[in-house]
């Protein structure tokens, strides 16, 4: 049984399409930020939006007045959320069983394919021709939950459920076969979010504007040897900025400046890659990395501090106002002193989402001034609190 908007009989003949709902992932507690960043994609896309997100809950559903999907991808990709971690474009809510009524261990799993055949019929899934409508084909399968206590209490039943539900899924042609050589890259993903152990929405994203990690989340192994949990932070701002051309941008050999570095957990995953790192900071560095040869540490004020040579990388990891942060980024990578940075912004307790705006624009003003080519990500992690990470390059 389909509960929502799904429920009763479907005319096949005059079937309408279902309306295109976006699920969108975020921190428990920055809710109005990635409704705000999905306002911005909507004004972008021409549409106004309805938006549930209670505070909390750690995903924000949005419905668009009007859909194209067409110009949803491109609005993403035009203004990038910042606090969204991954999301897709799908159905509304939907009841796999009644939970009041309902005794034992309810199949999840028939019910959850009606979902699915009703959802590649029915939905326009953006970054597919309509042609494929019915016969959409899914790279991989993600259950997900939302990344709060009552989400982690369903992720149990998620992993119980998901062998035999790929496994039906394979046998309609709508999953590929788990070897990478079935997978195309043209191919979405298929999400499930699990609200609780009987709702659940279903939908389907691609790259860029979907996620490549569940939920948005990078499985990332906290090094023994890395003297502080901050060094996580860094660790995924690699992954989630370079992707594959981390070998190429970030390799042995490279200097970099660490600004703000003690304990040395961001100074660690460089020196950890073969780079050079001046490590700026009036606290001490502990751990092996206080003796690496790779590492030469530094007591001055890393807000005026600048390198002799220009330098590969600056990181900044300094809490201060965030405004002051974003100049001082600006003014290195203007002016040249690196050609990288990864860099922490510190949000204030309100208007945090001006504030990140504010902070934009101070970086680009400053890089518009010297005529040259940039890219400027900012995106708050999933290991950042209450603070977002940016990345900038010169271009050329
Ligand atoms: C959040 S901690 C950095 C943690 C570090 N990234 C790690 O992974 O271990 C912030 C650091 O900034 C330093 N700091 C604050 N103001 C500074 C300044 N003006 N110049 C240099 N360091 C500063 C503090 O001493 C502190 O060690």
């Amino acid at each position: 049984m389909l509960g929502g908007s799904l429920t009763g009989p479907v005319d096949s003949a005059a079937r309408p399409m279902i309306p295109t709902r976006i699920v969108a992932y975020c921190r428990a507690g920055f809710e109005p930020e990635a409704a705000a960043d999905l306002g911005r994609a909507a004004t972008i896309a021409g549409t106004e939006l309805a938006i549930d997100a209670p505070t909390g809950r750690g995903y924000v559903v949005a419905t668009p007045a009007v859909f194209d999907s067409q110009r949803w991808p491109r609005a993403l990709v035009e203004a990038p959320p910042v606090f969204v971690r991954s999301l897709f474009f799908g159905t509304g809510q939907h009841m796999l069983f009644d939970a009041a009524r309902t005794r034992g261990r309810p199949d999840r799993v028939a019910p959850l394919i009606e979902l699915v055949d009703l959802f590649r019929r029915d939905c326009a899934i953006p970054g597919l021709p309509h042609s494929s409508r019915g016969r959409a084909r899914f790279a991989v399968l993600r259950l997900e939950t939302p990344d709060t206590n009552d989400g982690k209490a369903v992720s149990g039943l998620c992993r119980s459920i998901e062998a035999p539900f790929a496994q039906a899924l394979r046998e309609r042609g709508a999953l590929a076969d788990s070897s990478a050589d079935d997978k195309r890259s043209d191919e979405p993903a298929l999400h499930v979010l699990f609200a609780d152990g009987a709702t659940v929405y279903a939908g389907a994203s691609l790259p860029p504007w979907g996620s490549h990690w569940a939920m948005g989340i990078p499985r990332i192994r906290m090094p023994r040897e890395a003297p502080s949990r901050s060094t996580l932070k860094l660790a995924e701002a690699i992954v989630t900025f370079l992707g594959d051309r981390e070998g190429e941008l970030l390799h042995a050999g490279m200097r970099a400046v660490d600004l703000g570095a003690a304990p040395g957990g961001w100074t660690w995953q460089l020196a950890y890659r073969g780079l050079m790192v001046v490590a700026v900071d009036n606290g001490p560095l502990k751990g092996e990395v206080a003796d690496d040869a790779h590492v030469t540490h530094i007591r001055v004020d890393g807000l005026t501090y600048l390198p002799r040579k220009p330098v590969d990388w600056m990181i900044c990891d300094i809490v201060e106002q965030p405004s002051r942060i974003a100049a001082l980024v600006g003014r290195w990578i203007a002016e040249g002193h690196a050609r990288r940075c990864i860099f922490n912004l510190k949000l204030p307790m309100k208007k945090r989402y001006d504030e990140v705006l504010r902070c934009q624009s101070l970086i680009v003003g400053a890089l518009a001034r010297t005529r040259g080519k940039f890219d400027l990500q900012l995106r708050q992690l999933y290991h950042d609190r209450e603070e977002v990470t940016g990345f900038v390059e010169r271009i050329g």
